[in-house]
């Protein structure tokens, strides 16, 4: 898929996690074509979630692609087990620790044939992307703390952000994919989009409303439009 098309990717973190299953195939037949899995280690953020074990039994539920953001340390320790889990993309902050670098960890989830990208926390600047935009297929500006599903949209402080990353991309002819993910709902989906956002997470919108195929078509219209 490529950078200039958009996308509503819904969040487990924000599924009934009593019904794993059920709720993958929710969104599946809701029409997702991409689901995203936050993995939190305690750690790098203030939550737990869940490791490979839970992507690999979402794996066996779905075709769907699996974006697997990593907000955990020592991404580089744990990565072969994502891989075996069947991630087909990996997200790894540039602001975690670790055993051998960034640098390296994309590289190897690119020789495992798998997409790779990098995250940045509201606090990091932009800059903190440039050594790696030549290696990347997605970069994630966080538009909230990473922990948390259901907190509020950090326009202020993320959008410049956002906008400078879309230009630096465009000016230098990398096609990479630009991605928020946070407090996306349909009044904050087209700020993102005007931004240069073509993935947009969304946890509470998508999994929140009964109806899913109706919350995610109300999305796209919304990015759409803007
Ligand atoms: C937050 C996670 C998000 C979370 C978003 O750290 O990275 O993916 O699921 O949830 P909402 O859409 O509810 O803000
Ligand atoms: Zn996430």
């Amino acid at each position: 898929m490529s950078h200039t098309s958009n996308l509503i990717l819904p969040s487990l973190l924000a599924a009934d996690w009593s019904q794993v299953a059920a709720e993958v195939r929710r969104a599946e037949e809701a029409g997702a074509k991409w689901l995203h899995l936050d993995v939190m280690d305690g750690s790098f953020v203030d939550n737990i979630s869940f490791g490979p074990q839970m992507v690999q039994v979402v794996r066996k539920c779905t075709s769907m692609y699996l974006d697997v953001h990593l907000m955990i340390h020592r991404a580089d320790h744990y990565l072969e087990r994502f891989i075996k889990a069947g991630a087909d993309n990996i997200t790894i902050h540039v602001e975690a620790d670790y055993e051998t670098s960034v640098s390296a960890t994309l590289k190897r989830i690119r020789a495992a044939g798998r997409h790779c990208g990098i995250a940045l926390h509201p606090d990091t600047p932009f800059e903190a992307a440039l050594p790696y935009v030549n290696d990347i297929d997605l970069l994630l500006v966080m538009t909230v703390v990473p922990g948390f599903g259901g907190q509020p949209f950090m326009e202020k402080e993320t959008m410049p952000k956002l906008a400078a990353a879309r230009d630096h991309r465009d000016v230098h002819g990398l096609s990479y994919h630009l991605e928020v993910d946070g407090g996306i709902y349909t009044h904050t989906a087209p700020v993102a989009r005007r931004h240069g956002a073509n993935l947009f997470v969304c946890g509470t919108s998508s999994f929140g409303p009964p109806d899913m195929k109706e919350a995610i078509r109300g999305l796209e219209e919304a990015v759409a439009a803007a």
